[in-house]
């Protein structure tokens, strides 16, 4: 891997130290310039003429198979979304609750992955319970399984988490929730292009994923996926021109396609998506394993390092963690340190759950992480 290539084609590492890639990701030139050119080619040659209509819908289209065979699922499982939270309160709001239904998250999730399970808990009576991701990560599927009843509709949580960085054993819980009778899905906002995926392996019915965060691609674009033999069990909520298969508004009668897209609705922003295929082409072009082994690497480094700094104590548990690791600092104000990296640094972070999260990834360097370990130190003496 060619290090100094991959920074030069992503012109943002230039101006500061970035370890912010879970938050929103600097963007590379090629991404950038596929989403420019399809607005460009829209502003040339018209909106709507019928040849550029049918090449935007083709890209996209492509676009779509490619989200699909990064996630190495069919084309026909894979909806479009604007974001993590649109794609699971698709899930949320598409299934028949019952009062007493029981939903079960992780103690750890973000607002985007609570929310959506939270206003159905306000809306039908279902029961919310989380289970505990630590202090014991090797417990945490022992600790789902105890809360699991015949009442257990779903389980969802997310694959990484986003404060800590927790790596779940997604395999593990997709076959514990499966024994309860539940549908089981995740949240892929801090795993989709961390490392490879196979969602079809991993058995889990539903995952929403997104294009900002490790995949480096444009912002305001999604994909959820749904298991073929899951979507039957989930209702459109929504709708609009694009996700039907026919309508008859003189009868009333419609009927939806038998794939993912009956979730779609509204206008689509097609240059997005077609951006978002090409991050997706750009980091397989890198490597997924690739990425996985220098960005494990970088991390024990960097926590080696750390943890030999007084005060700073590694809070991203051992093995169950991928690039994004969070570092509590004593008992001082980690905001203030977070603004003194930035002020006196130029070393972008943030500052969740009582410490500091420093993203490592795969364009991340050993001179990087040092001069971000010397700033610590001065920040901590
Ligand atoms: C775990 C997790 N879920 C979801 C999101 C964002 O969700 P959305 O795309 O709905 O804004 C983030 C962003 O930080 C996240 O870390």
């Amino acid at each position: 891997m060619d290090i100094e290539e991959i920074r030069r084609g992503i012109p943002a590492l230039n101006e500061t130290t970035f370890f912010n890639t879970a938050g929103i990701s600097p963007l590379p030139t090629v991404v950038a310039d596929e989403v420019v050119d399809m607005i460009r080619i829209q502003e040339a040659q018209g909106r709507y003429r019928p040849d550029i209509q049918e090449m935007l819908s083709e890209r996209s289209e492509q676009a779509r198979d490619e989200v699909a065979a990064f996630y190495k699922v069919s084309s026909e499982e894979i909806a479009f979304t604007h974001s993590i939270s649109e794609g699971l309160n698709i899930i949320s709001e598409g299934i028949d609750w019952q009062e007493g239904d029981e939903v079960v998250l992780s103690d750890r999730e973000h607002p985007s992955g609570y929310m959506p399970w939270a206003l159905r808990l306000q809306q039908h009576g279902v029961v919310l319970k989380q289970f505990s991701l630590l202090p014991e990560p090797e417990g945490m599927v022992d600790r789902l399984r105890k809360v699991l009843t015949d009442r257990t509709r779903v389980v969802a949580l997310s694959h990484v988490t986003s404060s800590f960085g927790i790596c779940v054993p997604a395999k593990e819980i997709v076959k514990a929730a499966h024994e309860a009778g539940a549908l089981v899905g995740f949240d892929g906002a801090q795993s989709g292009g961390q490392f490879p995926i196979d969602l079809a392996d991993m058995g889990c019915d539903f995952y929403s994923a997104t294009s900002y965060k490790w995949c480096l691609g444009p912002y305001g674009v999604g994909a959820l996926y749904v298991k073929r033999d899951a979507l039957d069990k989930l209702s459109v909520r929504r709708s609009g021109a694009w996700g039907i298969r026919t309508l008859d508004t003189k009868s009333g009668v419609f009927s939806f396609p038998d794939t993912a897209r009956r979730f779609e609705y509204g206008a689509r922003n097609k240059p997005l998506r077609v951006g978002y295929g090409r991050a997706l082409r750009n980091i397989q072009d890198v490597g997924l394993e690739r990425i996985e082994q220098r960005v494990g690497e970088l991390t024990q480094y960097f926590k080696d390092k750390v943890e030999m700094i007084a005060g700073a104590h590694v809070q991203t548990p051992e093995g169950f963690s991928a690039g994004a690791i969070n570092v509590r600092m004593g008992d001082i104000d980690h905001d203030k340190i977070r603004t003194a990296l930035w002020d006196k640094h130029q070393i972008v972070v943030v500052s969740p759950a009582g410490g500091i999260r420093f993203s490592l990834a795969y364009f991340t360097t050993q001179e990087e992480i040092d001069i971000t370990l010397d700033a610590i130190r001065a920040e901590l003496a």
